[in-house]
C-alpha cells in the first residue's frame, strides 16, 4: 500500500526527519498557504482601493505596466506584509527540510548508492563538470546551496533537500509525486500527438526527476534520459528512480552543451527549466534540441505563460518571484519571443507554437486501486494548464 506524509508519497529516498520536524514542515507549508490563499487576493484590492489612485494623483496617470505597478506598491504596508510573510514561509520551508537532512547525511548518501546499483539506466555523474554562473552563484528559490553544491562525490543532499522542500513550496499541488507537469505534458503528447511512438526521451533540466518518470511510465519501451547541471540532484534521481522501480538513466550535463551524438532522440522535453537559464544559454538551449532531434521528432518546453498573454498586475505578481525569491531570470524570460528563439534555432515556423497542456489537478494524482497501476492520465482540469512552446523537426 502506498503510505503518505503530509500528502507525499514516501518512496525508500525520501527524508523528512523527526515528529518536531515534520511539525515544522507542515507549520511552513501551512503557512506559505495563508500567505497565497488569504494574503495575496487582497493585493488587487489595496491596488486600486488605495495604490493605483495616489499613483495617478502624483503621476497625472493611472500605472500602466507592471513596473509602475511596483513602483507604487512596494511603499504600501500591505503589499509589505505579504512580501515578508511568503519570503519567511519559503526560507521556513528549506530550514526545516536541512535540519534533518544535515543529521542524516552519511545515512541518506549510502542509501543513495545502494539504491541506484539497482537501476539498470545509466548514471553520470562528473566532479569536474563546469556548472554554469547563473546556477551556481545563486541560490535560487531561496533553496541554500542551490543545485549543485556538493561536499562530496557522493553527496545527494541537494536533491533530497529539493524533493521534499519542492512539495512543500508548491504546497503538494504537483500531487503526491511531485510529478503533476510531467503527467500533463503526458497527456498533451498523448492527446496533440495522436499515435506518436518515441524510443529515446532527453528531459532537460530534470532536477530529481520528478517530470521524467511519468515518460517511462508511458513509454515504457523507450530509453528515458533526464540530464542537469546539478551533480547531487542526478544522482538522487537515479535512486529516487529506482526507489520507484523505474530503469531511467540520469546524467550531469548541460542543456545548451549536452554532447550527445546529432539526432540522438525523438522526443525532448523541459518542465521549468528555460526560466532558470539565462538570456545567452537560452537560444543555445534551443539549437541543442535542433540538433539533437531525429527528423520527425518533436521540443516540448513547459513552463509558466510569457508576460504578453496577461494584463499588468498579473505580470506584478508573477514578477515578485524574481524580486523576493531569487529567481533572476523569471521575468526577464516572459518578455522575450520564444517562438522566434525557436525558429531561428532552425525549426521551421509552421511547426513551432504555443499551447496548453492540460494541468493534471492532485485529486486525479491520488494512486489508483492497486489492480489498476498503470499510467493514469488524471482528467483534464477546468481552465488550469501548463503552457507548452512545441516544435517539430522536419
Ligand atoms: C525548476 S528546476 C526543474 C524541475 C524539474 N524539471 C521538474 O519538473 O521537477 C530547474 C532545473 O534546471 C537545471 N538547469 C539549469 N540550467 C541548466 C542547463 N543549462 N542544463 C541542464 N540543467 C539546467 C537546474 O539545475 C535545476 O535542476
Amino acid at each position: 500500500m502506498a503510505e503518505f506524509v503530509s500528502g507525499q508519497s514516501k518512496h525508500d529516498m525520501l527524508t523528512v526527519g523527526n515528529h518536531d520536524d515534520l511539525a515544522r514542515q507542515e507549520f511552513a507549508m501551512s503557512l506559505k498557504g495563508f500567505t497565497q490563499n488569504r494574503l495575496l487576493p487582497g493585493l488587487g484590492p489595496v491596488f486600486e482601493g488605495r495604490v493605483a489612485p495616489a499613483f495617478e494623483k502624483e503621476h497625472g496617470q493611472a500605472p500602466s505596466d507592471r513596473h509602475q505597478i511596483r513602483s507604487g506598491m512596494v511603499d504600501d504596508p500591505y503589499f509589505q506584509t505579504y512580501a515578508l510573510t511568503n519570503r519567511v514561509a519559503q526560507e521556513m520551508i528549506w530550514s526545516s527540510v536541512q535540519a534533518p537532512l544535515e543529521r542524516d547525511l552519511d545515512a541518506v548518501n549510502d542509501r543513495a548508492a545502494q539504491l541506484s546499483s539497482a537501476n539498470a539506466a545509466r548514471l553520470e555523474s562528473a566532479g569536474d563538470f563546469a556548472v554554469p554562473r547563473y546556477v551556481s552563484a545563486i541560490d535560487i528559490h531561496c533553496m541554500p546551496g542551490g543545485y549543485s553544491t556538493q561536499e562530496s562525490e557522493a553527496d545527494v543532499a541537494a536533491g533530497a533537500l529539493y524533493d521534499r522542500g519542492v512539495y512543500l513550496y508548491s504546497m503538494g499541488m504537483m500531487g503526491p509525486d511531485n510529478d503533476g507537469m510531467g503527467r500533463s505534458v503526458c497527456l498533451f503528447v498523448q492527446n496533440q500527438l495522436d499515435g506518436f511512438q518515441p524510443s529515446a526521451i532527453l528531459d532537460m533540466g530534470c532536477t530529481v526527476g520528478h517530470s521524467t518518470l511519468p515518460f517511462k511510465e508511458l513509454f515504457p519501451d523507450a530509453d528515458v534520459t533526464g540530464i542537469d547541471v546539478g551533480g547531487p540532484c542526478i544522482r538522487y534521481a537515479h535512486a529516487r528512480a529506482a526507489a520507484k522501480g523505474l530503469d531511467v538513466g540520469f546524467m550531469q550535463r548541460d542543456a545548451s552543451q549536452t554532447g550527445f551524438e546529432d539526432e540522438s532522440f525523438d522526443l525532448i522535453v523541459s518542465h521549468i527549466l528555460l526560466h532558470e537559464t539565462s538570456g545567452k544559454a537560452m537560444p543555445e538551449v534551443f539549437k541543442e534540441c535542433y540538433r539533437l532531434l531525429k527528423p520527425g521528432g518533436y521540443m516540448i518546453h513547459a513552463d509558466l505563460p510569457p508576460f504578453l498573454k496577461m494584463g499588468a498586475f498579473n505580470q506584478f505578481i508573477l514578477d515578485n518571484e524574481t524580486y523576493y525569491n531569487n529567481e533572476p531570470f523569471w521575468g526577464a524570460m516572459r518578455d522575450l519571443d520564444q517562438e522566434q528563439m525557436a525558429v531561428d534555432a532552425g525549426f521551421a515556423k509552421e511547426t513551432v507554437r504555443f499551447d496548453t497542456a492540460p494541468m493534471v489537478m492532485p485529486e486525479d494524482l491520488a494512486p489508483p486501486p492497486e489492480e489498476e497501476q498503470e499510467f493514469v492520465a488524471g482528467e483534464f482540469a477546468p481552465g488550469g494548464g501548463w503552457e507548452v512552446l512545441i516544435a517539430r523537426k522536419d
